[in-house]
Protein backbone atom coordinates (compact mmCIF):
# COMPACT_ATOMS: atom_id res chain seq x y z
CA UNK A 1 0.00 0.00 0.00
CA UNK A 2 0.80 3.85 -0.90
CA UNK A 3 2.40 5.72 1.93
CA UNK A 4 0.04 8.48 2.61
CA UNK A 5 1.73 11.37 4.60
CA UNK A 6 -1.32 13.42 6.14
CA UNK A 7 -1.03 17.18 7.41
CA UNK A 8 -3.68 17.47 10.44
CA UNK A 9 -4.73 21.26 11.55
CA UNK A 10 -6.53 21.50 14.52
CA UNK A 11 -7.85 25.40 15.68
CA UNK A 12 -11.31 24.53 17.27
CA UNK A 13 -10.62 25.82 20.76
CA UNK A 14 -7.60 27.44 22.75
CA UNK A 15 -4.93 25.16 20.90
CA UNK A 16 -3.63 26.09 17.73
CA UNK A 17 -2.11 22.66 16.58
CA UNK A 18 -0.32 21.13 13.39
CA UNK A 19 0.50 17.70 12.73
CA UNK A 20 2.36 15.11 10.35
CA UNK A 21 1.23 11.56 10.45
CA UNK A 22 2.29 8.74 8.25
CA UNK A 23 -0.66 6.31 7.34
CA UNK A 24 -2.66 7.80 10.15
CA UNK A 25 -1.02 5.68 12.92
CA UNK A 26 2.82 7.04 13.04
CA UNK A 27 3.34 10.45 14.29
CA UNK A 28 5.94 12.13 12.34
CA UNK A 29 5.58 15.79 14.18
CA UNK A 30 3.28 16.91 16.62
CA UNK A 31 3.01 20.72 17.44
CA UNK A 32 0.69 22.17 20.05
CA UNK A 33 0.59 25.88 20.60
CA UNK A 34 -1.56 26.38 24.09
CA UNK A 35 -3.44 29.70 24.50
CA UNK A 36 -3.85 28.35 27.88
CA UNK A 37 -1.60 31.13 29.68
CA UNK A 38 -3.57 33.98 28.04
CA UNK A 39 -7.02 32.82 29.04
CA UNK A 40 -6.42 31.63 32.44
CA UNK A 41 -6.44 35.30 32.98
CA UNK A 42 -10.33 35.16 32.03
CA UNK A 43 -10.91 32.35 34.06
CA UNK A 44 -11.97 30.59 30.62
CA UNK A 45 -11.10 30.78 26.82
CA UNK A 46 -12.57 34.18 25.13
CA UNK A 47 -13.85 33.39 21.72
CA UNK A 48 -12.55 36.31 20.26
CA UNK A 49 -9.22 36.16 21.60
CA UNK A 50 -8.81 32.72 20.46
CA UNK A 51 -9.65 33.28 16.97
CA UNK A 52 -7.11 36.18 17.27
CA UNK A 53 -4.26 34.02 18.87
CA UNK A 54 -4.94 31.14 16.20
CA UNK A 55 -3.96 33.05 12.96
CA UNK A 56 -1.31 34.62 15.00
CA UNK A 57 0.27 31.14 15.16
CA UNK A 58 -0.67 29.50 12.38
CA UNK A 59 1.52 29.95 10.02
CA UNK A 60 4.40 29.30 12.18
CA UNK A 61 2.66 26.39 14.06
CA UNK A 62 2.80 24.60 10.43
CA UNK A 63 6.30 25.64 9.52
CA UNK A 64 7.70 24.17 12.93
CA UNK A 65 5.87 20.87 12.22
CA UNK A 66 6.83 19.95 8.84
CA UNK A 67 10.53 21.12 9.95
CA UNK A 68 9.73 18.62 13.12
CA UNK A 69 9.19 16.04 10.60
CA UNK A 70 11.76 17.04 8.40
CA UNK A 71 9.70 17.09 5.50
CA UNK A 72 8.65 19.86 2.76
CA UNK A 73 5.21 20.58 1.79
CA UNK A 74 6.04 18.67 -1.30
CA UNK A 75 6.19 15.34 0.83
CA UNK A 76 2.35 15.77 1.90
CA UNK A 77 -0.15 13.88 0.02
CA UNK A 78 -3.42 15.20 2.00
CA UNK A 79 -5.00 17.57 4.49
CA UNK A 80 -7.14 17.00 7.31
CA UNK A 81 -8.38 20.07 9.53
CA UNK A 82 -10.83 19.99 12.39
CA UNK A 83 -14.22 21.84 10.62
CA UNK A 84 -16.65 21.23 13.89
CA UNK A 85 -17.48 20.88 16.60
CA UNK A 86 -16.11 24.26 18.36
CA UNK A 87 -15.99 27.82 18.33
CA UNK A 88 -16.78 29.07 15.17
CA UNK A 89 -14.18 31.92 14.91
CA UNK A 90 -11.29 29.65 15.94
CA UNK A 91 -12.86 26.76 13.45
CA UNK A 92 -12.94 29.18 10.57
CA UNK A 93 -9.19 29.99 11.16
CA UNK A 94 -8.00 26.23 10.64
CA UNK A 95 -10.48 25.94 8.10
CA UNK A 96 -9.67 28.86 5.94
CA UNK A 97 -5.55 27.94 6.04
CA UNK A 98 -6.13 24.53 5.10
CA UNK A 99 -8.44 25.22 2.12
CA UNK A 100 -5.71 27.96 0.89
CA UNK A 101 -2.94 25.22 1.46
CA UNK A 102 -5.12 22.87 -0.42
CA UNK A 103 -5.69 25.04 -3.09
CA UNK A 104 -2.11 26.48 -3.52
CA UNK A 105 -0.65 22.86 -3.17
CA UNK A 106 -2.55 21.05 -4.75
CA UNK A 107 -3.49 18.47 -2.64
CA UNK A 108 -6.94 16.86 -1.38
CA UNK A 109 -8.51 18.11 1.66
CA UNK A 110 -10.97 16.06 4.23
CA UNK A 111 -12.77 18.11 6.75
CA UNK A 112 -12.90 16.31 10.18
CA UNK A 113 -14.67 16.08 13.35
CA UNK A 114 -13.20 16.88 16.28
CA UNK A 115 -14.76 14.35 18.48
CA UNK A 116 -13.58 11.94 16.03
CA UNK A 117 -10.06 13.18 16.39
CA UNK A 118 -10.40 12.20 20.21
CA UNK A 119 -11.06 8.32 19.40
CA UNK A 120 -8.66 8.58 17.16
CA UNK A 121 -5.77 9.57 19.44
CA UNK A 122 -6.27 5.71 20.45
CA UNK A 123 -5.11 4.67 17.12
CA UNK A 124 -1.95 6.64 17.37
CA UNK A 125 -0.82 5.46 21.08
CA UNK A 126 -2.12 1.87 20.43
CA UNK A 127 -1.12 0.13 16.96
CA UNK A 128 -3.18 -2.92 17.85
CA UNK A 129 -6.16 -1.31 18.75
CA UNK A 130 -9.12 -1.66 15.98
CA UNK A 131 -13.00 -1.06 16.20
CA UNK A 132 -15.39 -2.24 16.99
CA UNK A 133 -15.02 -0.83 20.74
CA UNK A 134 -16.96 0.96 23.13
CA UNK A 135 -15.05 4.80 23.56
CA UNK A 136 -15.87 7.25 26.44
CA UNK A 137 -15.46 10.15 25.17
CA UNK A 138 -14.95 12.55 28.22
CA UNK A 139 -13.96 16.35 27.17
CA UNK A 140 -14.42 19.84 27.78
CA UNK A 141 -17.21 20.06 25.50
CA UNK A 142 -18.63 16.44 25.29
CA UNK A 143 -19.56 13.64 27.35
CA UNK A 144 -20.69 10.36 24.97
CA UNK A 145 -20.76 6.48 25.31
CA UNK A 146 -20.07 5.43 21.47
CA UNK A 147 -20.29 2.68 20.03
CA UNK A 148 -17.13 2.38 17.26
CA UNK A 149 -18.84 0.00 14.28
CA UNK A 150 -15.56 1.15 12.15
CA UNK A 151 -13.47 3.38 11.16
CA UNK A 152 -15.79 5.85 11.31
CA UNK A 153 -18.59 4.39 11.61
CA UNK A 154 -19.97 5.63 14.66
CA UNK A 155 -23.44 4.73 17.42
CA UNK A 156 -24.61 7.56 19.89
CA UNK A 157 -25.64 5.32 23.04
CA UNK A 158 -26.02 7.75 25.64
CA UNK A 159 -24.51 11.46 26.34
CA UNK A 160 -25.14 14.00 28.91
CA UNK A 161 -28.29 15.30 29.45
CA UNK A 162 -26.53 19.13 30.81
CA UNK A 163 -22.80 19.72 31.65
CA UNK A 164 -19.79 18.25 30.10
CA UNK A 165 -18.13 16.13 32.38
CA UNK A 166 -15.00 18.23 31.73
CA UNK A 167 -17.44 21.93 32.06
CA UNK A 168 -18.29 20.15 35.60
CA UNK A 169 -14.44 19.58 36.31
CA UNK A 170 -13.61 23.44 35.48
CA UNK A 171 -16.44 24.77 37.07
CA UNK A 172 -15.59 23.12 40.19
CA UNK A 173 -12.30 24.08 40.33
CA UNK A 174 -12.98 27.73 39.74
CA UNK A 175 -15.43 28.21 42.61
CA UNK A 176 -13.02 26.58 44.83
CA UNK A 177 -10.45 28.84 43.60
CA UNK A 178 -8.27 26.45 41.91
CA UNK A 179 -8.52 28.56 38.45
CA UNK A 180 -8.44 27.47 34.69
CA UNK A 181 -8.27 24.55 33.48
CA UNK A 182 -9.90 23.20 36.43
CA UNK A 183 -8.96 19.31 35.63
CA UNK A 184 -5.52 18.84 36.12
CA UNK A 185 -5.38 20.77 38.96
CA UNK A 186 -8.13 18.98 40.69
CA UNK A 187 -6.46 15.71 39.61
CA UNK A 188 -3.20 17.28 41.70
CA UNK A 189 -5.10 18.28 44.44
CA UNK A 190 -7.35 14.76 44.66
CA UNK A 191 -4.35 13.21 45.52
CA UNK A 192 -3.68 14.59 48.72
CA UNK A 193 -7.17 14.12 50.01
CA UNK A 194 -9.28 11.10 50.83
CA UNK A 195 -12.86 10.55 49.01
CA UNK A 196 -15.10 11.01 52.27
CA UNK A 197 -17.42 13.46 51.35
CA UNK A 198 -20.73 12.15 50.52
CA UNK A 199 -22.42 13.65 47.15
CA UNK A 200 -26.16 13.10 46.53
CA UNK A 201 -26.28 11.04 43.49
CA UNK A 202 -28.46 12.49 40.21
CA UNK A 203 -30.22 9.02 39.24
CA UNK A 204 -30.74 9.19 35.26
CA UNK A 205 -31.99 6.06 33.07
CA UNK A 206 -30.55 4.57 30.64
CA UNK A 207 -27.05 5.64 29.31
CA UNK A 208 -27.16 9.35 29.61
CA UNK A 209 -25.16 11.11 32.09
CA UNK A 210 -25.86 14.46 33.76
CA UNK A 211 -23.53 16.34 35.69
CA UNK A 212 -25.16 19.57 37.17
CA UNK A 213 -26.44 17.81 40.09
CA UNK A 214 -23.01 16.96 41.38
CA UNK A 215 -21.32 20.86 40.70
CA UNK A 216 -24.03 22.05 42.16
CA UNK A 217 -23.75 20.30 44.69
CA UNK A 218 -20.00 20.98 45.16
CA UNK A 219 -20.61 24.64 45.07
CA UNK A 220 -22.94 24.95 47.72
CA UNK A 221 -21.04 22.97 50.57
CA UNK A 222 -17.64 25.11 49.57
CA UNK A 223 -19.93 28.17 49.97
CA UNK A 224 -22.04 27.14 53.46
CA UNK A 225 -18.83 26.07 54.90
CA UNK A 226 -15.51 28.04 52.64
CA UNK A 227 -12.83 25.92 54.95
CA UNK A 228 -14.04 22.75 54.07
CA UNK A 229 -11.20 20.55 53.11
CA UNK A 230 -10.93 21.08 49.44
CA UNK A 231 -8.50 18.01 48.53
CA UNK A 232 -11.14 15.30 49.83
CA UNK A 233 -13.45 17.73 48.25
CA UNK A 234 -11.70 17.06 45.25
CA UNK A 235 -11.10 13.25 45.76
CA UNK A 236 -14.88 12.97 46.50
CA UNK A 237 -15.71 14.17 43.37
CA UNK A 238 -13.44 12.23 41.01
CA UNK A 239 -14.67 9.36 42.67
CA UNK A 240 -18.55 10.12 42.41
CA UNK A 241 -17.97 11.49 38.33
CA UNK A 242 -15.46 8.12 37.73
CA UNK A 243 -18.56 5.45 39.74
CA UNK A 244 -20.77 7.32 36.88
CA UNK A 245 -18.64 6.59 33.88
CA UNK A 246 -17.79 3.53 35.16
CA UNK A 247 -21.51 2.04 35.70
CA UNK A 248 -22.75 3.49 32.26
CA UNK A 249 -20.03 2.27 30.34
CA UNK A 250 -20.25 -1.29 31.58
CA UNK A 251 -23.97 -1.46 31.13
CA UNK A 252 -23.62 0.17 27.45
CA UNK A 253 -20.76 -2.94 26.96
CA UNK A 254 -22.93 -5.88 28.34
CA UNK A 255 -26.18 -4.87 26.38
CA UNK A 256 -24.02 -4.76 23.30
CA UNK A 257 -21.47 -7.36 23.89
CA UNK A 258 -18.41 -5.25 23.79
CA UNK A 259 -15.59 -6.51 25.60
CA UNK A 260 -13.30 -3.53 24.48
CA UNK A 261 -13.33 0.05 26.31
CA UNK A 262 -11.19 3.09 25.07
CA UNK A 263 -11.36 6.26 26.92
CA UNK A 264 -10.58 9.30 24.80
CA UNK A 265 -11.09 13.33 25.29
CA UNK A 266 -9.73 15.88 27.49
CA UNK A 267 -10.90 14.69 31.07
CA UNK A 268 -9.27 10.80 29.88
CA UNK A 269 -5.89 12.45 30.95
CA UNK A 270 -6.93 12.34 34.65
CA UNK A 271 -5.07 9.51 36.58
CA UNK A 272 -7.64 8.70 39.06
CA UNK A 273 -10.24 7.46 36.16
CA UNK A 274 -7.89 6.06 33.98
CA UNK A 275 -6.99 3.84 37.16
CA UNK A 276 -9.82 2.89 38.11
CA UNK A 277 -10.54 2.15 34.05
CA UNK A 278 -8.00 -0.12 33.95
CA UNK A 279 -9.44 -2.45 37.10
CA UNK A 280 -11.55 -3.29 34.96
CA UNK A 281 -9.55 -5.56 33.20
CA UNK A 282 -9.57 -7.84 36.04
CA UNK A 283 -13.51 -8.59 35.08
CA UNK A 284 -11.89 -9.17 31.01
CA UNK A 285 -12.25 -6.11 29.72
CA UNK A 286 -9.85 -4.77 27.46
CA UNK A 287 -9.01 -0.80 28.68
CA UNK A 288 -7.21 2.20 25.92
CA UNK A 289 -6.69 5.29 26.18
CA UNK A 290 -4.34 7.98 24.78
CA UNK A 291 -0.98 9.04 25.69
CA UNK A 292 -1.54 12.29 27.89
CA UNK A 293 -0.43 14.81 25.21
CA UNK A 294 -2.96 12.73 22.55
CA UNK A 295 -5.76 13.36 25.44
CA UNK A 296 -6.20 17.12 24.97
CA UNK A 297 -6.44 19.20 21.76
CA UNK A 298 -3.85 17.96 19.41
CA UNK A 299 -3.69 17.71 15.43
CA UNK A 300 -2.00 14.30 15.04
CA UNK A 301 -5.35 13.26 16.16
CA UNK A 302 -7.32 14.97 13.39
CA UNK A 303 -4.46 13.62 10.87
CA UNK A 304 -5.41 10.25 12.09
CA UNK A 305 -9.28 10.90 11.88
CA UNK A 306 -8.83 12.67 8.43
CA UNK A 307 -6.93 9.56 7.39
CA UNK A 308 -9.61 6.91 7.72
CA UNK A 309 -11.71 9.08 6.20
CA UNK A 310 -9.62 9.92 3.22
CA UNK A 311 -9.35 6.43 2.57
CA UNK A 312 -12.91 5.46 2.50
CA UNK A 313 -13.20 8.08 -0.02
CA UNK A 314 -14.20 11.23 1.65
CA UNK A 315 -12.92 14.56 0.32
CA UNK A 316 -13.79 17.67 0.76
CA UNK A 317 -14.04 20.84 -1.61
CA UNK A 318 -13.34 24.27 -1.25
CA UNK A 319 -16.48 25.31 -0.45
CA UNK A 320 -16.13 23.32 3.11
CA UNK A 321 -17.32 25.65 6.28
CA UNK A 322 -17.01 25.35 9.52
CA UNK A 323 -19.56 24.02 11.70
CA UNK A 324 -19.78 24.79 15.05
CA UNK A 325 -22.18 22.16 16.50
CA UNK A 326 -21.28 19.37 14.32
CA UNK A 327 -22.41 15.65 15.67
CA UNK A 328 -20.38 12.52 15.69
CA UNK A 329 -21.25 9.76 12.96
O1 LIG B 1 -10.53 17.46 24.91
P1 LIG B 1 -10.20 18.79 25.44
O2 LIG B 1 -8.76 19.26 25.37
O3 LIG B 1 -11.07 19.91 24.78
C1 LIG B 1 -12.37 19.70 24.31
O4 LIG B 1 -12.52 19.17 23.19
O5 LIG B 1 -13.30 20.03 25.07
O6 LIG B 1 -10.70 18.78 26.96
C2 LIG B 1 -10.46 19.85 27.81
C3 LIG B 1 -11.01 19.45 29.16
C4 LIG B 1 -11.01 20.59 30.17
O7 LIG B 1 -12.28 20.61 30.78
C5 LIG B 1 -9.93 20.18 31.16
O8 LIG B 1 -10.16 20.66 32.47
C6 LIG B 1 -10.02 18.67 31.09
O9 LIG B 1 -10.20 18.40 29.72
N1 LIG B 1 -8.81 17.99 31.57
C7 LIG B 1 -8.80 17.18 32.66
C8 LIG B 1 -7.46 16.78 32.85
N2 LIG B 1 -6.70 17.34 31.87
C9 LIG B 1 -7.56 18.08 31.09
N3 LIG B 1 -9.81 16.79 33.47
C10 LIG B 1 -9.49 15.98 34.50
N4 LIG B 1 -8.23 15.57 34.77
C11 LIG B 1 -7.19 15.94 33.98
N5 LIG B 1 -5.94 15.51 34.24
ZN1 LIG C 1 -11.19 18.38 22.28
Amino acid sequence: MKEIITLGIESSCDETSVAVVKNGREVLSNIINSQIKIHENFGGVVPEIASRKHIEAISDVTNKALLAANITFDNIDHIACTYGPGLVGALLVGVSYAKGLSFALNKPLTGTNHIEGHVAANYISHPDLKPPFLCVIISGGHTHLVYVKDYGKFEILGRTRDDAIGEAFDKVARVIGLGYPGGPKIDKLAKEGMANIELPKTHIDGLDFSFSGVKTAIINLHHKNPDINKADLCASFEKYVTEILIEKSIKAAKEHNIKTIALAGGVSANSYIRKEFLNLEKSGFSIYYPDPILCTDNAAMIASAGYYRFISGVCSDLTLNAVPNLKIG
